[in-house]
């Protein structure tokens, strides 16, 4: 499947300080090539939102509706978004309440061990314009103790499935999941093993969570990145397709759990995996990514937050672009070095865009960065023209006031507003090839 052959010729280039190419054929159509595509959703990148802070996001943070909005301008589609996480399971609903939500914290940091919430609350995610997934209360099942696990949860969730579908009187509509394990100890193939049809015809999708962790290196690696989703994943998904015919999702998911690693998730390593990331899952069949986002202004992953920009939107962003109206994808590269590419195909099945990836580290002042060239072979003879992913290193911030940008533009503190003149670079195509050179750290969307 990989398409990488070492250029003898570029001897030249290397002695420039630009490592020899990697090759990467651009099938000319969907399903050609010998490459495994992917059918991909109308807005495969979402947002998870921790339940006690859902309504101070979207009610008192400015950045969150411009932050999706710039989303459903590229795509067409507003980002689906996801109601959840540990303060869910603390939560109780009071019929009676006025307000959003109820709780006390003794710092504005912590999230709250307990707390209710009204009907207000649940107005304002139905006035939401995206899709909308909710969790409900937990149905006082011991969660985290005693005898629970994966056949318990399971069981729970099968009976759970029958319980509120009869009651709303809709089939298709749980997102059924979310596991404390990975698969394939606490997985969609376990779940499933326990539903009977009666059950199953209410689930819509089934979800895992993910945080992979690890140093910003290891993170935006993209060998670990393909290998975390594969070994992970690739199983779980499969199980799900092939025994119901249903879509997997990643339903809570983001670099570092527990609100991220300060001296990890809000750099610009941690967008680069964000984009590889979203890729690779969507490449595997993996229909939708919930990027979580916890306590406002003490959450270290977040795309956004009240004052201030997160590194990681600007690679949700390339990926955003790169897949924006496309109907399949394929990884062209076999996950195995550091360099990635992948191709986005249109609804007529001819090749959209394709993104080059160089995972390669970059310290940033005091350390060589290097250049990776790639070479894309099978274009047509236009010239193509290319957006850049770029910073100053894999340890720049965003909300440290580092320079991050993608095709020059960059989203402004506390609004999200796009700023700086949109840049394309532009690149000739001869007898079918064209060559891009991808600096450590960095990516390209080419669009062909
Ligand atoms: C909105 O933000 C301000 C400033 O941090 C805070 O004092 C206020 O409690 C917040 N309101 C809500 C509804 O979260
Ligand atoms: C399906 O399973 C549920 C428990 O999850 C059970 O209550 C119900 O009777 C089963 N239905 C059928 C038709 O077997
Ligand atoms: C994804 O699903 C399609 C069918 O919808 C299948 O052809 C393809 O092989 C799957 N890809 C992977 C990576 O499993």
């Amino acid at each position: 499947m990989a398409r990488i052959t070492q250029f003898a010729a570029l001897c030249a280039a290397v002695s420039r300080g630009v490592e020899a190419a990697v090759s990467f054929a651009v099938p000319s159509k969907v399903g050609t090539g010998g490459y495994t595509y992917a059918p991909l959703d109308p807005a495969p990148v979402g947002i998870s939102f921790e339940f006690f802070a859902f309504p101070s996001y979207f009610t008192n943070v400015t950045a969150t509706n411009q932050c999706l909005s710039n989303w459903k301008d590229l795509a067409g589609t507003w980002p689906p978004i996801r109601i959840g996480g540990t303060t869910q399971d603390r939560a109780q609903y009071d019929a009676s309440t006025s307000a959003y939500v109820v709780y006390s914290v003794a710092k504005p940091a912590d999230a709250p061990m307990t707390l209710t919430f009204g009907p207000k609350f649940m107005t304002l995610a139905g006035t939401y314009p995206g899709t909308v997934v909710v969790d409900y209360t937990k149905d006082g099942q011991p969660i985290a103790s005693g005898t629970w696990n994966a056949a318990t949860d399971a069981a729970s969730q099968a009976n759970w499935n029958i319980r509120v579908g009869s009651a709303v009187g809709k089939t298709n509509i749980i997102q059924a999941g979310n596991w404390n394990q990975p698969p394939p100890e606490w997985g969609a193939a376990q779940l499933i093993a326990k539903e009977n049809a009666t059950s199953k015809q209410y689930v819509r999708h089934y979800a895992h969570h993910n945080y992979p962790g690890g140093s910003i290196e290891k993170l935006q690696t993209h060998s670990q990145t393909a290998s975390n989703v594969r070994s992970m994943f690739e199983a779980d998904v499969a199980a799900v397709k092939r025994q119901t015919g249903k879509e997997y999702v990643l339903g809570e998911t983001n670099s570092v759990s527990g609100g991220g690693a300060a001296n990890v998730s809000p750099t610009f390593g941690a967008a680069l995996w964000t984009m590889d990331y979203i890729l690779r899952a969507t490449a595997t069949n993996i229909s939708r990514v919930y990027f979580h986002h916890g306590t406002v202004g003490n959450c270290q992953y977040c795309f956004w937050g009240r004052y201030s920009m997160g590194a990681p939107y600007y690679g949700a962003t390339a990926a955003v672009a790169f897949l924006a109206g496309a109907r399949h994808v394929a990884a062209l590269d076999a996950g195995t070095t550091k360099y990635a590419a992948y191709a986005s195909f249109d609804a007529e099945g001819q090749p959209l865009r394709v993104l080059l990836f160089n995972s390669e580290y970059y310290a940033g002042a005091g350390s060589a960065r290097t250049v990776q060239r790639f070479t894309l072979t099978g274009l047509a003879g236009a010239p193509v023209r290319a957006k850049r992913l770029t910073a100053a290193s894999s340890l720049a911030r965003a909300d440290k006031g580092d320079e991050i940008s993608f095709g020059g533009q960059r989203w402004t503190d506390g609004t999200c507003v796009v700023a700086g003149a949109e840049t394309f670079e532009t690149a000739k195509v001869e007898n079918g090839q064209a060559v891009f050179d991808v600096k450590a750290a960095e990516a390209l969307v080419v669009y062909l």
